[in-house]
């Protein structure tokens, strides 16, 4: 596991293109994660091989909140524990900075993220109806409290 830098870009945008589709964030959107220096902590995790298969990122303003603004692990990789490492790594991170809580957005159909988010604390606070577009499915609102 180490930092995303600007050159992982290309190879997170693949994945990122590959799990969300229609819905997936824009080159540009990582570039301006990556320029918020001071708030946001995004991480990689590569094959053996050196290749790029999963991602996640923190945004943090302590000493309140902090969300985590993406987990992605592709496909080939699903199920070994990648997601659920940076999701540990990224709530210490947040830990580290003083945040009293974690916030994330699910969409309400994602149960295998729902259920490891749940493992970890986090618990249903609120749903943003049709927040997810085109597709207009529902967000969930989950909340960890430190
Ligand atoms: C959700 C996601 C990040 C999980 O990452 P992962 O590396 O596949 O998951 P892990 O191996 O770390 O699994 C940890 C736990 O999460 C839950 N989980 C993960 N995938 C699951 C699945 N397909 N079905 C049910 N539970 C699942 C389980 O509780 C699992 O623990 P277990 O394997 O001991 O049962 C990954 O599947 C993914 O990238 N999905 C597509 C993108 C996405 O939905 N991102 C989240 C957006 S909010």
């Amino acid at each position: 596991m180490r930092a995303m830098r600007w050159w992982d870009i290309p190879a997170v945008m693949s994945i990122e293109d590959e799990l969300f589709g229609d819905e997936a964030w824009s080159e540009g959107m990582f570039w301006s994660e990556l320029a918020e220096r001071d708030t946001r902590r995004y991480l990689v995790e590569e094959e053996p091989v050196g290749r790029l298969c999963a991602y996640a990122g923190l945004c943090a303003y302590a000493p309140h909140e902090a969300y985590i603004q993406t987990i992605a692990v592709a496909p080939r990789v699903q199920r070994r524990g990648i997601g659920e490492a940076l999701l540990v790594e990224l709530l210490g991170e947040a830990k580290r900075r003083g945040c009293d809580h974690v916030d994330l957005e699910v969409r309400a159909d994602n149960d295998p993220a729902m259920r490891l988010y749940e493992r970890h604390g986090f618990a249903q606070i609120a749903v943003r109806r049709g927040y997810y577009q085109p597709s207009g499915t529902d967000a969930v609102v989950m909340r960890r409290v430190k």
